[in-house]
């Protein structure tokens, strides 16, 4: 059942799809109050479990941290930190009652759940103008099936976007491109997208490319299509300050960017130099900006990614003229008593949140300041292009996928998990955030594989890619400047084009599951605990998942080891896929167990009586032969498998 309790005069942030009356029952478990801002408080019993917020640090289960839903461009995805870059307020008490709580709320909210006083939770902004969404059911799963409802259906991707990418900031040259794809394919390893990062563009404009790298842009489109690659660009936030720009001038002129309080378009530093914010958040301005991607659909491209949009912002005039006397006066000598005062001073100037506050949207005639609605900012942002290619290219689905979102954005795209490092705990720290996105109707996402900032060993790619196997979106990508990873960098390129080839061979599971979990408001990543709630041991598990209905996952996120320990809540048959394209198979009994898994094997578990799909290696999505599909699993066990054209829309 789904309580909506109305507070004040809330922003209409349209998450919510369906119409729910407002109550005025109390809550069925904690109580709010609304004197000095809102705040809502539980007492925890000690065996509940909170989950939810979507993409965050930390574990499955939230309890025990301090949470702030505040949209920011943070590439530090440590435990000291409380945002990221996206705002997912929905959290689940999951204990004798089960009860989702929805703060549809767009701006600061603090999630403070067991961290001030170990078994209190409070949620709580500043101000009192809010809805909050209560629902009750009979399981975990149930509540989470209500919300999503509640919320609207999951993006659905176009198929080939279940295959793997490869993607590197750097790649700037038409020739960059192409020795990416022919090195690729020369060594038969499977791959259907490539991403073109900013170096892609005219001076990073969006709506642009380099004329001289692309002179016949959708030639070179076609050229890469009729070697099945799916050419990717980013769309950033900030439209680039420049005279004679169509997309800047089209915007200044029709009063489409965001505004000072003086009515002057706010300008803040970003990869072009200046820059000025599409006004998203205005109707008319959302339809405009989301017609642009015509540029770019006209010459053949069906795959985005939107960047920059929490929105990140390097500086701003208003924070330089900040910024002047400080540094004035520490060239003058005046260090204080701080020696760090100098790197402390300079690094406020890049996502102060001072400047959220210095712009503002117009919605419904009115200037409502960014700092209000900031959550909102990247969700429209999506929300832009995917309502106009309903408009454009209503017989096709597009790939799209953004750094920052709001629950509602689901409804318009998938997500990937940010600026992450080539760090093993980064594998965890991706495993875990899956079934916490999905819980707010994410489905469409993964982690740069092989991590974005730092540079990657061979082990720990490998081992990173035997978990973005199971990852709707499976992407290699890195920052400028670090080590080569794309997967024909290392040694023993057999092991990659294995571990490639095995994502392709579950591709039929993959999709079949992606789908039933989009059209029947489902999770695809479930924790053990939501499929196995009566099992103490399954309730703490916090690195192994459920994937679908049949499957269990447990990857390796740990370097030097040559495998793991496991916990199986039930009996459910360990298969292994060998290099030499065999499988290892063996029937484990319920319990504890430590499993031998190379580094170039890639493992699941299959769960009893379940049997899943899979077929022949294939190098792109469009060569799978649905014909070679074989059952694997126990003997008796029957699957239904989804499958449909993977590119007409399902509305
Ligand atoms: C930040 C994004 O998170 C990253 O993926 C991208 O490579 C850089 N911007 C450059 O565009």
């Amino acid at each position: 059942m789904v309580k909506k309790h109305v507070y004040g005069t809330p922003f209409e942030t349209e998450a919510v799809v369906l119409t729910v009356a407002a109550s005025s029952d109390p809550f069925s478990v904690g109580v709010s109050s609304v004197e000095n801002g809102y705040q809502f408080t539980y007492e925890m019993a000690d065996t509940d479990l909170i989950f939810g917020l979507g993409e965050n640090t930390r574990g499955i289960n939230k309890r025990g941290y301090l949470y702030t839903s505040y949209c920011i461009d943070e590439k530090d995805h440590t435990e000291d930190k409380h945002s990221m870059y996206s705002a997912h307020n929905f959290i689940l008490i999951s204990g004798t009652s089960h009860v989702g709580l929805f703060f549809d709320y767009p701006s600061r909210l603090t999630f403070d759940l067991g961290y001030t006083v170990q078994n209190q939770l409070t949620v709580s902004c500043d101000s009192t103008d809010l809805y909050v969404y209560e629902i009750t059911g009979d399981s975990d799963e149930d509540v989470v099936k209500q919300f999503r409802h509640l919320i609207g259906r999951s993006y659905i991707p176009p198929k080939f976007a279940f295959g793997f990418g490869q993607s590197r900031w750097g790649y700037k040259t038409a020739d960059d491109f192409r020795n990416v794809v022919k090195t690729y394919r020369e060594n038969h390893l499977p791959i259907d997208m490539l991403y073109m990062d900013i170096d892609y563009m005219d001076h990073f404009k969006d709506f642009t490319v380099n004329p001289e790298e692309f002179p016949d842009f959708a030639a070179y489109v076609d050229e890469m299509k009729a070697q099945n690659i799916h050419l990717v660009p980013i769309i950033d936030a900030g439209v680039k300050v420049e005279d004679g720009y169509d997309v800047y001038e089209e915007g200044k002129e029709k009063n489409y960017f965001c505004k000072r309080a003086d009515g002057s378009d706010f300008a803040v530093a970003v990869w072009p130099g200046w820059t000025h914010f599409p006004d998203f958040l205005n109707p008319d301005a959302r339809k405009w900006f989301g017609h642009k991607y015509e540029f770019l659909l006209s010459k053949g491209i069906d795959a985005f990614w939107n960047d920059m949009n929490e929105p990140a912002t390097f500086y701003t005039e208003e924070g330089l003229a900040e910024l002047r006397p400080k540094l004035q006066a520490i060239l003058d000598g005046d260090l204080g008593d701080n020696p760090s005062r100098l790197s402390a001073t300079t690094t406020v100037l890049s996502h102060n949140p001072k400047d959220f506050s210095r712009f503002y949207h117009k919605i419904d005639g009115k200037m409502v300041c960014n700092e209000t609605v900031h959550n909102l900012f990247g969700y429209n942002m999506t929300r832009s292009a995917g309502e106009a290619f309903t408009e454009l290219v209503p017989d096709k689905r597009i790939l799209m996928f953004s750094r920052s979102s709001y629950i509602g954005m689901h409804r318009y795209g998938g997500t990937w998990m940010g600026d992450n490092k080539s760090w093993w705990s980064h594998i965890l720290l991706n495993l875990k955030m899956l079934p916490s996105l999905n819980m707010c109707g994410i489905l469409y996402t993964g982690a740069d594989l092989g991590g974005f900032l730092c540079n990657a060993t061979r082990d720990l790619v490998l081992r990173w890619l035997a978990l973005g196997v199971f990852t709707p979106l499976m992407r290699n990508h890195t920052a400028l400047g670090t080590r080569e990873q794309e997967c024909y960098q290392f040694e023993h390129i057999e092991d990659f084009r294995h571990v490639l080839g095995v994502r392709y061979r579950l591709v039929p599971y993959l999709y079949s599951e992606y789908m039933k979990a989009a059209l029947n408001d489902e999770m695809l990543f479930r924790p053990l605990s939501f499929v196995y709630p009566e099992d103490t041991h399954a309730r703490e598990v916090e690195d192994q998942l459920m994937l679908g209905h049949e499957i269990m996952i447990a990857p390796i996120y740990t370097q030097n080891t040559t495998g793991r320990y496991v916990y199986l809540p039930e009996e459910m048959k360990f298969i292994k896929f060998l290099p030499d394209g065999c499988l290892y198979e063996e029937i484990l009994s319920q319990g504890h167990h430590y499993v031998d898994v190379a580094l170039n094997e890639v493992p699941l578990f299959i769960r009893k009586d379940k049997c899943i799909p899979i077929c022949d290696v294939a190098e792109s999505v469009p060569e799978i032969d649905y014909a070679t599909i074989q059952m694997i699993g126990y003997p008796d066990a029957k699957y239904d498998l989804y499958d449909d054209d993977g590119v007409t829309p399902i509305r």
